[in-house]
């Protein structure tokens, strides 16, 4: 492990990495302010910087990649309304029901394929309130996952955002992208940010994913998007004060760590080629597009992750036989190397 204080080869997220000696030194000399009274001079430059990089108004920091979908959605339904996303969606399976809870909403869920939807099945899952007697709720956004987590780490082509995006406009709904991490998918698919995301109303980027800062997602919109977000941050207890010395550590993420994504990528596709080919083991290789590896076994997860770890490794248990492996940053070949032998070893 590269810049990291352990000998382990953890792969469990790209959420553990540690902030690096140089992201360390710009915390150090990192301007700030009091960002609720809104002078945090630091926030202020990471939130343009991410607005423009993606061709949109403006931005707001916020704590994690949660807090910033549950404040998009806050800010683009009214209880009762009800969202549409994939049924594996980080959205719905682990923001503990925060759509209901937060916002009121109810959800409908899509199913999709290795974590992509298909426009025809999005659109087949709006309900509207108007014109059903009021037997419905009022669906009012559509949330896409780019990079989809279950699905593998899979990137939606364009053709398919542009059109889901289409089809919630012509239904009256607004789209949101939890881009968590949207930077992989333009690495990826060789696409500039900014396209990938012309046609969504909102979306939420993480910094604390594959980028490596420490903490904070930005939600990114229109002016008066972010303006009416602003106010559902401070009521959900998420306005930080001298946020300016970890909104430091995501401007150097976003200068120094996205190009390297492509590292990430390379290692992942590795793994998954050598782990695919072992007896015992198959990943869908289709589906390992970015950084993540999902891998079913004949031994139950539980086995797999004890075995792993006798040989410093950590992976993350996702189903009764199935384990994932993320790679990032702070990942070497040779603990790629390492990785693999430790498989060959189960
Ligand atoms: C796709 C996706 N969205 C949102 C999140 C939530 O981010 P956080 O852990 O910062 O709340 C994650 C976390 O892994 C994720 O994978």
């Amino acid at each position: 492990m590269r810049e990291y204080p352990s000998d382990r080869v953890d792969l469990r997220s790209d959420t553990v990495t540690q902030p690096t000696a140089a992201m360390r030194a710009v915390m150090q000399g990192a301007a700030v302010g009091d960002d609720v009274l809104g002078d945090d001079p630091t926030v202020i430059e990471l939130q343009n910087k991410l607005a423009k990089m993606l061709g949109k108004e403006a931005g707001l920091f916020v704590s994690s990649g949660t807090m910033s979908n549950a404040v998009a959605i806050r800010t683009h339904t009214n209880p009762g309304d009800e969202i549409v996303t994939e049924s594996t969606s980080h959205i719905y399976v682990y923001e503990g029901g925060g759509y209901a809870t937060l916002s009121g909403c109810s959800v409908a869920l899509v199913p999709g394929k290795l974590g992509i939807m298909e426009p025809n099945d999005v659109a087949m899952a709006i309900r509207k309130s108007d014109g059903s007697l009021g037997h419905y709720p009022n669906g009012s956004l559509v949330c896409v996952e780019n990079t989809s987590n279950r699905g593998g780490g899979t990137c939606y082509p364009q053709e398919t955002l542009d059109s889901i995006a289409k089809v919630a406009h012509d239904n009256d709904c607004q789209a949101h992208m939890d881009g968590a991490r949207m930077f992989n998918a333009a690495i990826a698919t060789g696409t500039d940010p900014a396209r990938i995301v012309r046609d969504y109303d909102s979306i939420s980027i993480c910094l604390s994913k594959g980028l490596g800062a420490p903490v904070g997602s930005v939600l990114i919109g229109s002016s008066d998007f972010i303006a009416h977000a602003h106010r559902w941050r401070k009521m959900f207890g998420g306005g930080m004060r001298q946020a300016g010395v970890i909104a430091a550590c995501g401007i150097y993420a976003l200068d120094n760590h996205v190009d390297r994504l492509a590292e990430d990528h390379v290692r992942a596709h590795r793994l998954a080629e050598a782990v695919n080919a072992m007896d015992g083991f198959t990943v869908n290789l289709d589906s390992v597009e970015t950084n993540m590896v999902y891998i079913n076994g004949e031994l139950s997860a539980p086995q797999i992750l004890e075995g792993l770890a006798a040989n410093g490794v950590d992976v993350l248990e996702v189903g009764p036989t199935a384990v994932r492996a993320v790679v990032h940053l702070h990942i070497t070949d040779e603990d790629i190397d390492r990785t693999i032998a430790a498989f060959a070893a189960l």
